[in-house]
């Protein structure tokens, strides 16, 4: 009898996938795991769906904790995001997914895992990179790319043939992936690049329209790089998360819209919401602009660039996303301070910063007497830094 753990979401596709890995695998046995990561989820109805299915067991698992503490804020500390716009939020999600698949299969002495998605998505290549990362021995089902549905209604055809009724919300107009880092919504009107997103496409933040016209200003205190508390109210990173996000979305803040280059090659046009994550991210740049040195920061934007790619392209579990976060990482205690930051129509800017590890020395900025840089000094300095541009003036005889 073959033991398959399957990620389950309790929408249409992994319903289906239970009656069909029962007809596909006989004398299967299917485990039902279900990921509680910041979105709105009712365990009592998934696991009554999931059993109804034909799920022989169910797993429910808060990693909400997890998922901040080892994805986001090192992602954070990092600085990363994807082609300079979205902070990943689903992307960091499916490595612990995947590693949790890998755990329950061990625990149950499965041989198998299964996923709900498509062969066009990044997401199947997440999952099945982080599973093959931890455990290459176990095989990896993804009936989407297999079986013969093609629409909606054939899988809801398929379920009542079972017995089975799910009630047809009709999918949605949009397809929306949410947890506590973000939302990122795609498919419906989305899919021509041109509309403007609807005002229905909007989750989680007000359009800027319809934002208070006073701005407001919040106070974010770092501790070795992750943020502990808000306006000297500590929170733990969940809370946090979860308050900036609520803040940052009452002043519109947070909405990206992209077309971005999935891994299997093709552009999507995906908009994406990320309150907490968008004053995270801006409040440790301000931090970091005071704390690090110039060339440790431009090196480390350029790695940020290389962490995003590797952790969008599902190689979380990869020696160069690991090493790159141990490059961020040796430097984090000193990202330790605050940072004053002001939400207005959907901006987030910063407005002031400080910390004990603060390179800035008011002497040697300041154009007041108190000023003790040796002005003389950039006399020779000039000449050396340019000499070799000298140079080749002469040589090219440019006016
Ligand atoms: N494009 C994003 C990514 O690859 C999100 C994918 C899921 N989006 C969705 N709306 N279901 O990380």
């Amino acid at each position: 009898m073959k033991k398959i753990v399957l990620a389950y979401s309790g929408g249409l596709d992994t319903s289906c996938i239970i009656p069909w890995l029962k007809d596909n695998y006989e004398g299967s046995s299917i485990i039902a795991f279900c990921a509680l990561l910041g979105e709105s989820e009712d365990k009592n109805e998934l696991k009554k769906r999931a059993k109804e299915a034909g799920a022989d067991k169910f797993y429910f698992v808060d990693m909400r904790k997890e998922f901040v503490n080892d994805y986001v804020f090192p992602a954070l500390r990092v600085g990363a995001k994807y082609e300079d716009t979205y902070l990943l939020a689903t992307a960091l999600a499916r490595p612990l997914i995947g590693k949790y698949l890998v755990d329950i299969a061990h625990e149950n002495k499965a041989e198998a895992i299964a996923h709900g998605c498509t062969g066009k998505g990044n997401d199947q290549v997440r999952f099945e990179l982080a599973v093959g990362a931890l455990d290459d021995s176990l095989e990896i089902i993804a009936p989407l790319r297999e079986w013969e549905f093609k629409s909606r209604k054939a899988e809801l055809e398929y379920l009542d043939e079972n017995g089975l009724t799910l009630a047809d919300t009709g999918g949605g107009k949009y397809s929306i992936d949410r947890n506590l880092w973000g939302i990122s919504v795609e498919c419906g009107e989305l899919e021509d690049p041109w509309v403007s997103p609807p005002e229905d496409s909007y989750v989680i933040v007000t359009p800027a329209e319809d934002t208070p016209d006073e701005s407001k200003e919040l106070v974010i205190e770092f501790k070795d790089g992750n943020p502990v508390s808000i306006d000297g109210k500590k929170y733990n990173g969940v809370e946090l998360i979860e308050k900036l996000n609520i803040i940052g979305g009452k002043y519109g803040v947070g909405r990206t819209d992209m077309v971005e280059n999935r891994v299997v090659g093709i552009k999507s046009r995906e908009i994406y919401e990320a309150p907490a994550g968008e004053i995270l991210f801006e409040a440790l740049r301000g931090l970091e602009s005071l704390v690090l040195d110039k060339e440790y920061i431009h090196n480390k934007r350029k790695l940020a660039k290389e962490y995003g790619r590797l952790t969008y392209e599902g190689k979380w579990f990869s020696p160069l996303r690991e090493g790159v976060q141990q490059y961020c990482d040796a430097t984090s205690k000193y990202l330790t301070g605050e940072v004053r930051i002001k939400l207005y129509k959907g901006s987030a800017t910063v407005t002031g910063r400080r910390s004990p590890y603060s390179l800035y020395t008011e002497e040697l900025a300041t154009y007041t007497e108190k000023d003790s840089f040796t002005h003389e000094s950039a006399k020779g300095f000039i000449d050396l830094w340019g000499l070799p541009l000298r140079v080749m003036g002469k040589r090219d005889k440019k006016t």
